[in-house]
């Protein structure tokens, strides 16, 4: 089959395709023919050999997140007809789904409904989910209230901008690099949009909040964004960080939450699924009904055969994609 392949650390061009084995799906395991796997800022992380939770040993094929159909079952495994269309995670150091054929762990494998696009299907983990979960669960989202998405125009974000709605939110500040990019926010529903390269942007916020800031502040970056995202905090609000784009070191004096009842918390997709599945798996199966009865409309900023990879890395990592980029491993180039 076909795999892109990396045989060492560095930038986009260690990425290339190669023949490789197909998997066999072992005990407990099922083979997914891959359809369609997102490309996401883990991948990326993975790719450059930057810190991150898991190792990544080489030879590695990237992508952990992938939708397609069941092509064969492991010893064990009964409940999965061949043919259906499923979401999988995958295991493993360099995850594997840049590539044909994937094998996952049963238990990481989630079907979908006939008919469900499956370029759509391969953003609902790390990307939807995230946004559900950031909001919902660790930023406890209620009603009325007011929230700031960075990086609004992202894979999470773009999920995050109209996720938030959904929740109720009463007003919607999305984040972006530029004020092109802002203007983009304001077409995808964004009550306000801000352009965080501006050193006031959180007094920005704050106008358009009547003073107070936002009730939910998201924060993917870290560094400078994170020392701002508290300053654009109301009282009682939660910021969420769940990403360190920037790669600077944040600091946080706790002490300073007090006088406001304010709450830093952390999220964490993959032990949300860990620590917490079924709350996962309800998140995951709420986003299959929106987009299913088209009341979420997922943001794709293309869709590339597997030689893509390098183009697809690239773009997201000088921040110009809008929304989710997937690559088709079936798709000739
Ligand atoms: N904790 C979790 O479970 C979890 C899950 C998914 C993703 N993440 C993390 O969340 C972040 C965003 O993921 P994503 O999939 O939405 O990525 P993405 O699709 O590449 O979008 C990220 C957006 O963030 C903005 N941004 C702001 N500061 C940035 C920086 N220093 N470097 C790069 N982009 C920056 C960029 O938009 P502008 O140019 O307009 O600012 C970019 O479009 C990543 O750090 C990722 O690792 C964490």
């Amino acid at each position: 089959m076909k795999a892109v392949v990396i045989q060492s650390y560095g930038t986009p061009d260690v990425l290339s395709v190669e023949e490789v084995e197909k998997p066999t799906p072992g005990k407990g395991q099922i083979l997914v023919r891959v359809e369609a796997v997102s490309v996401n800022y883990a991948d990326i992380v993975r790719r450059r050999n930057d810190p991150y939770p898991v190792p990544t040993p080489l030879p590695a094929i990237l992508g952990g997140k992938v939708a397609g159909h069941v092509e064969a079952l492991g010893e064990g495994v009964a409940n999965f007809a061949i043919g259906a269309p499923v979401f999988a995670l995958l295991g493993g150091g360099g995850k594997g789904g840049y590539a044909q054929y994937a094998v996952a762990d049963v238990g990481q494998v989630m079907p979908l409904p006939a008919g469900f696009d499956l370029d759509i299907a391969c953003t609902l983990v790390v990307a939807g989910v995230t946004a559900y979960q950031t909001l919902k669960e660790a930023g406890r989202i209620e009603s009325g209230e007011s929230v700031f998405i960075p990086g609004a125009l992202g894979g999470v974000g773009s999920y995050a901008l109209q996720l938030a709605k959904h929740f109720g939110a009463g007003l919607v500040i999305g984040g972006a690099g530029s004020a092109a990019r802002c203007e983009e926010v304001l077409r995808r529903g964004a009550d306000h949009a801000v352009d965080y390269t501006a050193d006031d942007w959180p007094d920005q916020v704050k106008r358009v909040t009547g003073g107070k800031g936002a009730d939910v502040v998201l924060d993917m970056a870290g560094g400078k964004l994170f020392q701002q995202s508290l300053a654009a905090l109301a009282p009682f609000g939660r910021l969420v960080v769940y990403g360190s784009a920037s790669r600077e070191p944040s600091t946080l004096i706790p002490k300073i939450l007090m006088p406001q009842n304010q709450t830093v918390t952390g999220y964490y997709v993959a032990n949300w699924f860990a620590g917490r599945p079924q709350r996962s798996i309800e998140a995951f199966k709420a986003l299959v009904d929106l987009i299913r009865t088209g009341k979420l409309d997922v943001a794709m900023a293309g869709r590339l055969p597997l030689s893509g990879a390098a183009e697809a890395h690239r773009t997201m990592e000088t921040r110009q994609a809008v929304g989710k980029l997937v690559l088709k491993p079936w798709l000739e180039t």
